[in-house]
């Protein structure tokens, strides 16, 4: 193709920028996904400059948007781009996960390859690869090693995601100190600022997409930012050095994915952002069982307890035993213990250099304790809260992880309580560093978590923690996160609002499994401060918000007192053959249902806002010819998040077919839950 000489670029630029785009540029190079509904191109215009657009059925959704990289050290990579060659090919398999919301898993795309170059004398080559999905994409950079970049330091890049048309947005700023907790926002599409993914986006037409990314590691995580109308740009979360990236040798970015669907249970119906992930690298995984925990957790929260030493700590010898107690009489498998060990006493917010993941405080009998639960079929659940101190974490990795296997644990909650760009990274020099919780140093630490704990078969579930990219399907010990606003803050002043998990659903929940603590039962924060939802809305967390390990969070006191809702809790399964949304808009209500693994039962799940509605839908996802009992735990007539009657609940059972409709109201800040067993 033309390359203009640099002289006239600059004149031109001067002059008239529109002259330019007079040279002709050579015709783009598309694609589209197996079945033809999306199509993908790359185009170079007049000054060299490389773009991508994406359609769905003929029309267009991201309208050409620029690729490119600026450096901290070198000439930043936009212009000048030459296409040298393309590739395509066919991929189709099917694999299985060891856990999950779906057995199986179907991935089939189209992949293209761009090879591009630039027409300096630098002459920098680059790859974009395209991987099109029927409900999307995900594309990366790959770059070779090459002379003129044995080194990479990345200052930003300079992808963007332009939007045919405004819409409704639904995101959350980035970058602030409470890192991924703020609630999401909806605005116009062009009204969005600095955003952390997943964004959610509704188009003017109706066409929904959601905009993340897939296999973080190794990379700075990308919020993006609105540059003008409706396009937002790439900005990358920093890291301790100038650079927000650095690399050596070959490298390549995660996928930057973009989901697009008719309606919103076309997103979470995706299997996209897990297709993008590479297989499992630990192998056979089978020790770790998916299952509930109870946990000495809620009365720390509520600030009745402490994590610390003192009159108040919640660790102690007779509480774990009869937290332990209520779990084996519940059948629920384990129990968390969160200020069990040495580290807790003063500040340990952003403090965790005392914290000892091995030693004990004298009220917590561990060997006592382990035996006292391995007799009564019940596991603990280990803790480990690094205060964002994740160097001194690292280097007590073995001794932790083994500590927690010899004491018969299988699941370590962790946590990274410290605020954003905050996180302590010591090098073997003793030089000190301040990382983000979204970094490049951090999207490794997570991944040598993953390997040590591992090493002990031992799974993993931390708390503020980077974003959930689909690692689990690499890592598969890696089982659930918190990274956003979950049960907690109903302790709090500053609750989440009804609608919150409705919210949730097309967001949040698009990264992976969530650790939201659901079943708070008493529906009382701190101080017995009313949470705004009703009792059968608690109960429908256990279906709708999804994690292989789910708490069951408020206190076996508070549990004595709701022994009818108390069953579905311990009915529920913690890991599904299948997963179905029946219905749901964004933020206001939602309806999953899910059949269970290794049996005929099916769960379903429904959250609504703070408006009262009726829910319909059709049975049909039961086997036909069957009889199903289906135990219903809805809101009652006059239950209301705002009122005193916000525990009213009625628990019914109906014979039902997949022929059978149910229309069941949710309350204002309401839901439902339903079992369906085989039965008469
Ligand atoms: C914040 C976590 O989200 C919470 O579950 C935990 O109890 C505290 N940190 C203490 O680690
Ligand atoms: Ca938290």
């Amino acid at each position: 193709m033309p390359v203009l000489p640099r002289l006239g670029a600059m004149l031109a630029l001067a002059l008239a920028a529109p002259v330019l785009a007079q040279t002709p540029a050579p015709a783009p190079v598309t694609a589209s996904s197996p079945d033809g509904t999306i199509q993908v191109s790359l185009s170079i215009d007049g000054d060299g400059r490389a773009a991508y657009a994406v359609s769905r059925r003929g029309q267009p959704v991201i309208t050409p948007s620029r690729l490119g990289f600026l450096f901290t050290d070198a000439a930043k990579i936009d212009r000048r781009l030459t296409v040298t060659g393309q590739e395509v090919r066919d991929f189709d398999e099917t694999w299985s996960q060891p856990w999950g919301e779906w057995a199986t898993i179907r991935n089939r795309y189209r992949e293209l390859k761009v090879h591009l170059k630039e027409t300096t004398a630098l002459a920098r080559v680059f790859t974009v690869t395209f991987r099109i999905y029927d409900d999307g994409l995900g594309f990366r950079y790959e770059f070779p090693q090459q002379p003129n970049m044995a080194t990479t330091n990345i200052a930003e890049e300079l992808t963007e995601f332009a939007f045919v048309s405004d819409g409704t947005a639904w995101w959350k700023p980035a970058f602030l100190w409470n890192r991924e907790e703020y609630l999401y926002n909806k605005t116009p599409l062009s009204a969005v600022a600095t955003a952390d993914t997943p964004v959610t986006v509704r188009l003017a037409d109706g066409t929904h997409v959601a905009l993340h990314e897939a296999a973080l590691v190794d990379y700075s995580g990308m919020a993006v930012a609105r540059s003008e109308g409706t396009t937002l740009r790439a900005a990358l979360t920093p890291g301790a050095g100038e650079a927000k990236v650095r690399k050596t040798g070959a490298w390549s970015t995660p996928w930057r994915t973009l989901i697009i669907a008719n309606d919103a249970a076309g997103l979470y119906h995706s299997h996209l952002m897990l297709n993008l992930n590479e297989p499992n690298r630990l192998g056979d995984v089978s020790w770790f069982k998916p299952g509930k925990f109870a946990g000495v957790w809620w009365n720390m929260i509520k600030g009745e307890w402490t994590w610390a030493r003192g009159p108040k700590h919640g660790a102690t010898n007779a509480n774990v035993k009869r937290y332990i107690d209520f779990a084996a009489a519940n059948g629920i498998p384990q129990v968390l213990v969160e200020g069990w060990n040495v580290g807790w006493d003063g500040d340990w917010f952003g403090n965790g250099w005392d914290m000892d993941f091995a030693r004990p405080t004298e009220d917590f009998d561990v060997k006592m304790l382990a035996a006292y639960a391995r007799r009564k079929g019940v596991r603990l659940v280990g803790h480990h809260e690094t205060g964002g101190a994740a160097s001194h974490y690292e280097n007590q990795f073995d001794k932790a992880f083994k500590f927690a296997a010899d004491h018969g644990m299988m699941v370590v909650k962790t946590g990274y309580v410290t605020d954003a760009g905050q996180i302590e990274r010591v090098d073997p020099d003793g030089k000190r560093y301040r990382e983000w919780h979204q970094g490049q140093w951090m999207s490794n630490h997570f991944v040598r978590v993953a390997l040590a704990a591992n090493r002990y078969k031992i799974a993993f579930d931390s708390h503020e923690p980077i974003k959930g990219t689909g690692l689990q399907r690499t890592y598969p010990n890696w089982v659930a996160r918190e990274g956003m606003r979950g049960m907690e803050y109903n302790a709090w002043a500053g609750k989440n609002p009804p609608e919150h998990e409705a919210n949730l659903v097309f967001t949040r929940m698009l990264e992976g499994p969530m650790d939201f603590t659901p079943g708070i039962v008493s529906l009382e924060g701190e101080r017995g401060s009313p949470i705004l939802s009703t009792l059968a809305k608690q109960l429908a967390l256990y279906v709708v918000i999804y994690s292989p390990v789910q708490m069951v969070a408020d206190t076996p006191e508070n549990y004595a007192r709701f022994p009818g809702p108390l069953k579905f809790i311990r009915d529920v399964p913690t890991d599904w053959q299948e997963s179905r949304v029946l219905n749901g808009e964004i933020g206001d209500y939602a309806t999953i249902a899910r059949k269970e693994r290794g049996g005929e039962g099916w769960y379903v799940g429904a959250v609504g806002d703070e408006q009262e509605r009726k829910v319909d839908f059709a049975l049909d996802f039961l086997s036909p010819g069957k009889r199903y009992v289906a135990e219903i735990y809805r809101d009652g007539d006059q239950a209301d998040y705002r009122t005193a009657e916000r525990h009213q609940i009625v628990i019914e059972r109906r014979t039902v077919t997949s022929a059978d409709r149910m229309a069941l109201r949710i309350a204002p800040g309401g839901g439902f839950a339903i079992s369906l067993k085989p039965g008469k």
